[in-house]
């Protein structure tokens, strides 16, 4: 398969920090930094950011994202969000089944489908967040789960539609750990969920599918990583969080 097919992805995950001050102050500086960059560059923000984070990047090459979305446009659904209403921001992309909020917030895989199908039909970008906890990566695992999280979020997703998907493969025992894993480690299950997509729709759809990694990714082993043959991009936390770090991960995206 040709990696020069896809489309690499830096997106930061700035998880619940930053203030609007903030975020405007860490966009202001992270515009010159990656001004230019070879990769589409997101920065997924609290949801009281996004109004400055779209009104600071309004021009530049650096798309806004949210960190979750709601499957019901309205109603009676307190403290969530719809995908129409990040739309009507100018927001592009929403991660989706990010494993903290798996862990701390009840999502399950039927709930990540459901979310995801409501944010492709709102003409959302997703990005898919699958991965194992270490207990399940020692038990041996790990494909058969990332296989399954993959396809039940992906059901009556169509062809067409995957195109505005891409998938963050995050072994959770990885994020904000410190513990990046190995970049063959990295590679063997992005290589399985890239698989799996060849098997739901086709060769062709798998080859320009773009996978990212993350946990603990940063400037000095993003390098590695992104050099892996399925390795596309990286979803990123603490490294996020400080310009340079995150415009030195975007640049080694860019090589
Ligand atoms: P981390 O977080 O880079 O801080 O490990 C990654 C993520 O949870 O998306």
């Amino acid at each position: 398969m040709n990696k020069a097919k896809r489309k690499a992805v830096i997106a930061g995950n700035w998880k619940m920090n930053k203030n609007a001050a903030e975020a405007a102050e860490l966009i202001s500086a992270l515009i010159p930094e990656v001004a230019g960059a070879d990769c589409e560059v997101v920065v997924c923000t609290p949801f009281t950011d996004l109004p400055i984070a779209v009104s600071k990047t309004a021009g530049t090459n650096i798309a806004v994202g949210a960190q979750n979305v709601h499957f019901e446009k309205s109603g009676a659904f307190t403290g969530e969000i719809s995908a129409e209403m990040l739309t009507e921001l100018g927001v592009q992309y929403v991660i989706i089944g990010h494993s903290e909020r798996r862990q701390y917030f009840g999502e399950t895989d039927v709930t990540v489908n459901k979310r995801l199908k409501a944010a492709l039909a709102a003409g959302l970008k997703v990005i898919l967040c699958v991965g194992e906890s270490l207990e399940q990566r020692q038990q041996g695992v790990t494909a058969e789960l990332v296989a399954m999280q993959t396809k039940i979020a992906l059901g009556g997703v169509s062809a067409e539609e995957l195109k505005h998907v891409i998938i963050a493969y995050e072994p959770i025992w990885a994020i904000g750990t410190g513990l990046t894993a190995t970049a063959e480690q990295a590679e063997e299950v992005c290589a399985v969920i890239r698989g799996v997509i060849a098997s739901l729709y086709s060769e062709a759809d798998a080859e320009t599918f773009t996978i990212q990694y993350g946990g603990s990714m940063n400037a000095k082993n993003a390098d590695e990583l992104l050099a892996q043959p399925d390795v596309d991009g990286g979803l990123i936390g603490g490294a996020s969080l400080k310009a340079p770090d995150f415009a030195a991960i975007v640049r080694a995206a860019s090589r």
